[in-house]
C-alpha cells in the first residue's frame, strides 16, 4: 500500500530539504554523518532492539543508522528508513544494495503527515525530530507506528551553549550580517528546538508516551577536515549557514572578512587525525508507547 504521506503535496519545509539543503548535506556528509555518528554510537549497543524486530528509522538521511539497525535485527527482522528527501534516499538505497542488505527498505514520507500504524517494535530517529514544525503531532505519528509496548529513541541537540560546534560560528557571522528575518526560508524549527528537557517531556506526554527518560551524551565532533573545510561547512549549513544564506549579496560581499574571522575563531580548536574537533552535546530520549 502506498505510504499515505506520499499522497500529499510537499510542504515548504520538505521542498527546502530537497532543493536547498540536500546538495549541501551531500557536500558535507563527512561532517554530518561520519562526525555526528558518535552520538548514536554512544547509545547503539544499549538500544532495546532484538533479533527479529521490525524497526522504523524516521528522518533516516543517508541511511547509516538504518543499515546498522538492519544488522542488529538480522534476517528475521526488517528495517524501514523514512525520509522526506529524495537525494538522501537514493544514497541510502545504493549503500544498502552495495552492502547486499536484504532486510531494509527506504521510503519517501513526511513524518508530520503520516507514518505506518501499529507495525514496529522500535522507532528510532537521530537528529530528525528537531525539524518538525508540529512536533507533538509528528511524535504522536511515531508513537502510533509502534506496537503497544514498543519503545522509541530519538537523539536531539542540547543547548546552544553546550554545542559550540554549531553556535560559535553563528556568533561570529552575526558580527557582520543581520539576523534572518521573520520570513526566512528554513527547514523547520531548528537544531536547538528540543534542547529543553521539561518542554520536550511535556510534548512527549502530549503525544501519548510513557516512561520518558533523558540521557546526556557529550562528544567532540569533526567540524571539517581542516580550517578551510570547517569554514565552508559553517557558512553553508546550520545556524551560521542560515544567517549567511539569508543575507544574500551582503554575505557574498563580506565573505573575505567573515572567513578571516571564522578562521581566527577556529584556530584554537583541537586538531586530530580526523580533522578539526569541537565539543557537542545531545539528549538521547527514550519512551514507551503504552498502546
Ligand atoms: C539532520 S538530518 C539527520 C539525518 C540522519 N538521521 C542522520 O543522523 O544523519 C534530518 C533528517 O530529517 C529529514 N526530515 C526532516 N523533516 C522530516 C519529515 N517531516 N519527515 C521525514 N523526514 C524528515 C531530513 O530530510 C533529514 O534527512
Amino acid at each position: 500500500m502506498a505510504n499515505p504521506a506520499e499522497l500529499h503535496d510537499d510542504t515548504e519545509f520538505v521542498k527546502f530539504w530537497n532543493e536547498v539543503l540536500a546538495p549541501k548535506f551531500i557536500r558535507f556528509k563527512h561532517v554530518l554523518v561520519d562526525g555526528l555518528s558518535q552520538h548514536s554510537e554512544a547509545v547503539f549497543p544499549a538500544l532495546p532492539v532484538r533479533v527479529g524486530d521490525a524497526v522504523l528509522d524516521v528522518g533516516c538521511g543517508f541511511g547509516d543508522t538504518a543499515i546498522k539497525l538492519a544488522d542488529r535485527v538480522g534476517p528475521e527482522g526488517r528495517v524501514v528508513g523514512i525520509d522526506c528527501c529524495d537525494a538522501f534516499l537514493d544514497y541510502a538505497r545504493q549503500d544498502a544494495a552495495t552492502r547486499g542488505i536484504g532486510n531494509i527498505r527506504f521510503e519517501r514520507g513526511d513524518a508530520e503527515i503520516a507514518l505506518p500504524v501499529n507495525e514496529y517494535d522500535f522507532v528510532f530517529a537521530r537528529f530528525g525530530t528537531m525539524f518538525f514544525t508540529n512536533p507533538v503531532n509528528a511524535m504522536r505519528n511515531m508513537r502510533l507506528a509502534l506496537k503497544p509496548g514498543g519503545r522509541m529513541v530519538h537523539i536531539v541537540w542540547r543547548t546552544r551553549d553546550d554545542n559550540p560546534w554549531l553556535s560559535m560560528a553563528k556568533d561570529v557571522v552575526m558580527q557582520f550580517l543581520p539576523p534572518p528575518g521573520e520570513d526566512a526560508q528554513t527547514c523547520g524549527p531548528g537544531p536547538f528546538s528540543m534542547a529543553n528537557e521539561d518542554m520536550v517531556r511535556g510534548m512527549m506526554k502530549s503525544a501519548g508516551y510513557e516512561d520518558i527518560e533523558f540521557k546526556r551524551v557529550d562528544a567532540e565532533v569533526v567540524v571539517g577536515k581542516d580550517i578551510p573545510d570547517a569554514i565552508a561547512f559553517q557558512i553553508a549549513l546550520g545556524p551560521a549557514g542560515e544567517v549567511y544564506r539569508e543575507a544574500g549579496e551582503e554575505a557574498e560581499a563580506k565573505k573575505p572578512e567573515i572567513e578571516a574571522a571564522l578562521s581566527m575563531a577556529l584556530k584554537s580548536q583541537k586538531v586530530t587525525g580526523e580533522g578539526l574537533m569541537m565539543p557537542s552535546s545531545s539528549w538521547v530520549i527514550s519512551a514507551v508507547n503504552p498502546g
